[in-house]
């Protein structure tokens, strides 16, 4: 019998919810349990559209704002080949951050509204789940220092999640809030969960188009 699709499953959240700690967890969960997963991250600083993305988030580059969000997006659309060959094959992706962040951070600037920062993404592969993982500004600077990279200030992560909760309130996205101030194991627990239920669910369904 045909195997159906991989899940396209996304991970976001304000700086250090646990993010990166989730989805690696998540990968190696379901690997163990014989699925098909692989991680992937945005941006992916691998390409040549990541380095100069990378760049700039260093602070090494300066780039006008719609032109690196344009290039946030550019980084989504050049690996949809990959990953929608990768979905077609049975492979799950869970994704660290996609175009919520690319929104979030944007519209977070002055001058910038969410339809015009939505715009470059739309048509992009929907996922099949995005679970915020929301944290508390206190607990989360109770996990470290802000790192010294562009956008890594208290203000403006509060900007940024105000527009995450209005980009929540969409309900043409399958969003679930997930509890981060937990410990590790579980925050991994109802992950495992909300995912392992999408991949099951969504096998013989289509892909869908983001904000179509
Ligand atoms: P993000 O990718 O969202 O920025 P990370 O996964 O890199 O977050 O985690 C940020 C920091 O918080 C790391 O030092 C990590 O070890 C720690 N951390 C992650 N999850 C938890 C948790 N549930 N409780 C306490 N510390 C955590
Ligand atoms: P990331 O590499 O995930 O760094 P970290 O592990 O520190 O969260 O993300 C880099 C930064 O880029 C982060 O501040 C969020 C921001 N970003 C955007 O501004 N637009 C986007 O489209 C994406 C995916 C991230």
């Amino acid at each position: 019998m045909k195997c159906g699709r991989g899940a396209l499953v996304v991970l976001e959240g304000v700086d250090r919810a646990g993010k990166t700690t989730q989805c690696k967890e998540l990968v190696r969960e379901l690997q163990r349990s014989g699925r098909a997963a692989e991680m992937m991250r945005f941006p992916d600083r691998t390409t040549m559209i990541g380095q100069l993305i990378s760049s700039y988030l260093e602070k090494k580059s300066d780039l006008e704002d719609h032109t690196v969000h344009l290039l946030f997006s550019a980084n989504r659309w050049e690996l949809v080949p990959e990953m929608k060959q990768k979905l077609e094959k049975g492979i799950s992706l869970v994704v660290d951050r996609y175009a919520f962040s690319g929104v979030a951070f944007t519209s977070a600037k002055p001058g910038f509204g969410l339809e015009w920062c939505k715009s470059p993404d739309v048509g992009l592969p929907k996922p099949d789940l995005v679970m915020f993982l929301q944290l508390p500004p206190s607990v989360a600077a109770a996990r470290g220092e802000f790192g010294t990279e562009r956008y890594e200030t208290s203000v403006f992560q509060q900007a940024v999640q105000s527009k995450f909760d209005q980009l929540m309130e969409d309900p043409t996205v399958n969003w679930q809030v997930i509890d981060a101030a937990r410990s590790v194991e579980e925050v991994h627990k109802d992950i495992k969960q909300f995912a392992m239920n999408t991949i099951n669910a969504v096998e013989k369904q289509p892909i869908g188009d983001l904000w179509k």
